[in-house]
């Protein structure tokens, strides 16, 4: 997404009318983002995630059910990102580094919504940045196939002309970690307001259930 603040409003404020609209959560602040925790777990236990089918960045054709058998957590972003994308993926991976019993309990995933740019290729150097989680799958395809993930989990991910970034063009995009359970049905959400530390003790109940 843009630095400027009127994009990062309006990535806050679309996100919130997106999940609102989802989940049917009563009501949202646009200075905090979205709301998240048990309220959203109940509310859109079976509307967030589907069927997907993309392309690894080790250019495997992959779907759902590849992933089946080990709980989710579903980012979606653009490797071109200056400062959000890195911010709440490097999240994930402190997260994750401390979640009791270990971190390869769950797979962390990265779609992104910039299908021009991230190709497999770009995405495999991505996927190592530093901090980012052990285990990094990176996802990509058509526009359609992109389209159709995007729509599937909820996400607005939208490209703006933006003379300051790579290329001249950005994302704004929807800044949320979902965490699907390994059947891919959703479990819970993280906002950019959770710390990495509740993010960990969040997982870790998660965990103990087996889901
Ligand atoms: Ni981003």
């Amino acid at each position: 997404m843009s630095r400027t603040i009127f994009s990062k409003h309006r990535l806050l404020f679309s996100t919130c009318i997106g999940l609102s609209a989802v989940l049917g959560l009563a009501a949202c602040e646009p200075e905090n983002g979205i709301s998240s925790g048990q309220n959203t777990v109940v509310a859109g236990k079976a509307l967030i995630g589907g069927p997907f089918s993309l392309v690894d960045h080790r250019g495997q054709s992959v779907t759902e059910a590849d992933f089946v058998g080990k709980p989710q957590l579903i980012y979606f972003g653009f490797a071109f990102c200056p400062d959000v994308c890195p911010t709440s993926l490097q999240r994930m991976g402190a997260a994750l580094d401390m979640v009791e019993g270990g971190a390869e309990a769950f797979q962390p995933i990265f779609i992104t919504v910039d299908a021009e740019r991230d190709t497999p290729e770009q995405l495999a150097l991505y996927v190592t940045a530093n901090g980012f989680p052990e285990g990094l799958v990176g996802l990509t395809g058509s526009t359609d196939q992109i389209e159709a993930a995007k729509k599937a989990f909820a996400v607005y991910g939208v490209k703006v002309e933006d003379s300051n970034s790579a290329g001249g063009i950005t994302y704004d995009h929807t800044d949320i970690i979902y965490l699907m359970d390994k059947n891919g049905e959703f479990l819970d959400v993280f906002s950019s307001t959770d710390a990495p530390a509740d993010i960990a003790a969040r997982l870790s109940e998660h965990k103990k259930t087996g889901r």
